[in-house]
């Protein structure tokens, strides 16, 4: 895995905060009901109770260097059961 890459920090489940990263397999796991998303699969859900994958924030780098977003989130942030378009 290269390169930067940025996530929604809420989970797809009942909206707990990402918190528990594992270096070796590139997994967020979430401490509430252990679901895990695979950081190397656009983190896909491989395991628990989330309903899809944490939605990417497109980033880039501008002229001055700094990272910055070229857009809003593709898909809704948060709970699955929340309302999405
Ligand atoms: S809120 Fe993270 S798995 Fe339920």
């Amino acid at each position: 895995m290269d390169g930067i890459v940025t996530y929604s920090d809420t989970y797809t489940h009942v909206r707990c905060p990402v918190a528990l990263y594992e270096q070796h397999t590139h997994h967020l796991l979430c401490p509430c009901h252990q679901s895990t998303f695979d950081l190397t699969q656009e983190c896909k859900v491989i395991f628990g109770p989330a309903g899809h994958a944490l939605p990417q924030l497109p980033i880039t780098v501008n002229e001055e260097g700094f990272l910055v977003a070229q857009s809003d989130f593709h898909e809704p942030v948060g709970p699955a059961y929340w309302e999405r378009g």
